[in-house]
C-alpha cells in the first residue's frame, strides 16, 4: 500500500469544517482506498454505502431517514448514482451540532456534479485526488512513474507489459462502460479517436478549428467532447494567464492528457528506451515536471497557468499564490541555458522566482531569481506553498 498521507490530511482537514467533503477523482484512481484508510483511522462509528452496489442504492431508497438516523462518518462512494441525494444531504448538513459528517466520492469533476450539488453551497468543499505522484512514490521511482503514470495498478504492476496493458484495459472499459453509465451517447470509437488526437497535440494550446477539420465535425462539438474528458478527469486543461502588459498574448489553454501512463498508452509506448526516442519524450516530460511542482508545492488547479505572447515569449507553469508569482520552465536537457524568453517571462510578469526544471544532476545558479534544479532534486529543493510565510 502506498500512504497518500497528504491527501489524507487534506481530506481529514476539509471533513473538520465541512459537512460535507467531495473526493472527486478519475476512475481507479484510488478514491474508494482512501475513503477506507480514512474510516479505518476514524474514531466513533462510520458507515460507508457504495451506490454502485444495487443493494446499498436500494437501502437508500429513503435517504432522509436512513442518513438522518447515522452519526459520525457517512460515505457514500460513487455519488453520481444517486445525484438527488444532494438535496437530502443539505438537510442534514444543517442540523445542530453536525451529529453526522459525510465523504461523498465521485468519479467526476466538480463540474460535472456541480447540478446536484449546487444545492450544497457553502457546506461543501472539494478535495481532488490524481493519480499518485512522486512526492507520494519516492524519488528511486521516477522513471517508472513518469513511464507508467500514477494510476496504482498500472504504477504498482509486476512489469511493464503488464502495467500497459492495464491502461490500455482500462481506456476501453472507460470510454466503453463508464462513460455511457455517465450517460454519455457519443459512440466510444469517436471518443477514443479524439482521445487519441489529444495524445498526439498534449501539451499544445487548444486549437479546436484545426482539431474539428479531422474529425469533420463542428469546433463546437470538439470542444463538447474535451469537456467532457475533462470532466471526467483523464485530460486536463491548463489556463492561459494574461494581463494588461501591451502584448498579444495567447488565450486558449493548453490541453494535456492527465497522466502520463495514459499518454504512453494512448500512443502505445511500451518502455522508457521507446519513450525516450518519441517525439512526445518532450510534452509527456514537461506533464510530468509540471505535475511533481504542482503536487509538491500543494497549489491549487485555480492557482496554475502557462504564459505565452504571440511574440514568442513564453513561461510553462506559472503559479499565482498568495501574491506571489513564481514561474517554472521544464527542459529535458541536462545542460539548460538561459534564454531571452525566460527574462521576458521574469520582468513582464515581475516573478518572485525563475525555476528552470532539468534533466540533469546538478543545481546551478543561472541569473538573479533564476534557478536551475534537475527533476530529480525537486522534492528537496521545492518547498510547500503552506511553509511560506504569507508575504
Ligand atoms: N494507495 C494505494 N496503494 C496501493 N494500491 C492502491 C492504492 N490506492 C488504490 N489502489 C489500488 O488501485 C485500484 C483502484 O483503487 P480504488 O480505490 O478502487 O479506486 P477508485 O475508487 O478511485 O476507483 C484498486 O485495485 C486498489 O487496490
Ligand atoms: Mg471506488
Amino acid at each position: 500500500m502506498i500512504d497518500r498521507a497528504t491527501h489524507r490530511q487534506s481530506v481529514l482537514q476539509l471533513l473538520h469544517w465541512n459537512p460535507v467533503v467531495a473526493l472527486l477523482g478519475a476512475r481507479q484512481v484510488g478514491k474508494t482506498t482512501l475513503a477506507r484508510d480514512i474510516a479505518d483511522r476514524h474514531e466513533g462509528p462510520v458507515r460507508a454505502f457504495d451506490l454502485e452496489d444495487p443493494h446499498d442504492l436500494a437501502s437508500l431508497a429513503d435517504p432522509v431517514r436512513v442518513l438522518g438516523e447515522l452519526r459520525g462518518l457517512v460515505i457514500l462512494d460513487e455519488i453520481q448514482n444517486l445525484p438527488g441525494v444532494f438535496p437530502v444531504l443539505r438537510v442534514l448538513a444543517d442540523r445542530p451540532g453536525t451529529p453526522a459528517r459525510f465523504l461523498v466520492l465521485g468519479s467526476a469533476s466538480e463540474s460535472l456534479l456541480r447540478q446536484g450539488s449546487e444545492s450544497l453551497a457553502g457546506r461543501i468543499a472539494f478535495h481532488e485526488l490524481g493519480p499518485l505522484s512522486l512526492d507520494e512514490t519516492g524519488l528511486s521511482t521516477l522513471k517508472a512513474l513518469w513511464l507508467r503514470g500514477g494510476f496504482p495498478r498500472s504504477f504498482l504492476a509486476p512489469d511493464d507489459e503488464k502495467s500497459l496493458r492495464w491502461r490500455l484495459d482500462f481506456v476501453r472499459t472507460f470510454l466503453q462502460r463508464d462513460l455511457p453509465q455517465l450517460g454519455v451517447r457519443i459512440p466510444a470509437a469517436t471518443l477514443e479517436r479524439f482521445w487519441s488526437m489529444l495524445a498526439h497535440v498534449h501539451g499544445q494550446v487548444w486549437n479546436g478549428s484545426r482539431l474539428a477539420s479531422g474529425f469533420g465535425a463542428s469546433h463546437t462539438t470538439v470542444r463538447r467532447w474535451l469537456d467532457l474528458l475533462c470532466a471526467t478527469l483523464v485530460v486536463r486543461l491548463l489556463r492561459p494567464w494574461h494581463e494588461n502588459l501591451g502584448k498579444r498574448q495567447v488565450k486558449s489553454p493548453k490541453v494535456f492528457v492527465a497522466d502520463t501512463g495514459l499518454l504512453h498508452a494512448l500512443h502505445d509506448i511500451p518502455s522508457i528506451e521507446r519513450l525516450e526516442g518519441h517525439p512526445v519524450v518532450g510534452p509527456s516530460w514537461e506533464f510530468f515536471g509540471i505535475e511533481t511542482v504542482v503536487r509538491r508545492l500543494g497549489a491549487r488547479r485555480d492557482q496554475c497557468y502557462f504564459w505565452a505572447t504571440h511574440q514568442g515569449a513564453e513561461l510553462d507553469l506559472l503559479i499565482v499564490a498568495g501574491g506571489r508569482r513564481l514561474g517554472f520552465e521544464f527542459k529535458l536537457t541536462s545542460a539548460p541555458r538561459l534564454t531571452r524568453s525566460m527574462h521576458i517571462a521574469l520582468e513582464d510578469l515581475a516573478l518572485e522566482s525563475l525555476v528552470v526544471i532539468h534533466a540533469g544532476p546538478r543545481e546551478f545558479p543561472m541569473a538573479d531569481r533564476v534557478t536551475a534544479i534537475p527533476l530529480a532534486r525537486i522534492l528537496d529543493m521545492v518547498t510547500p506553498l503552506s511553509a511560506c510565510k504569507p508575504r
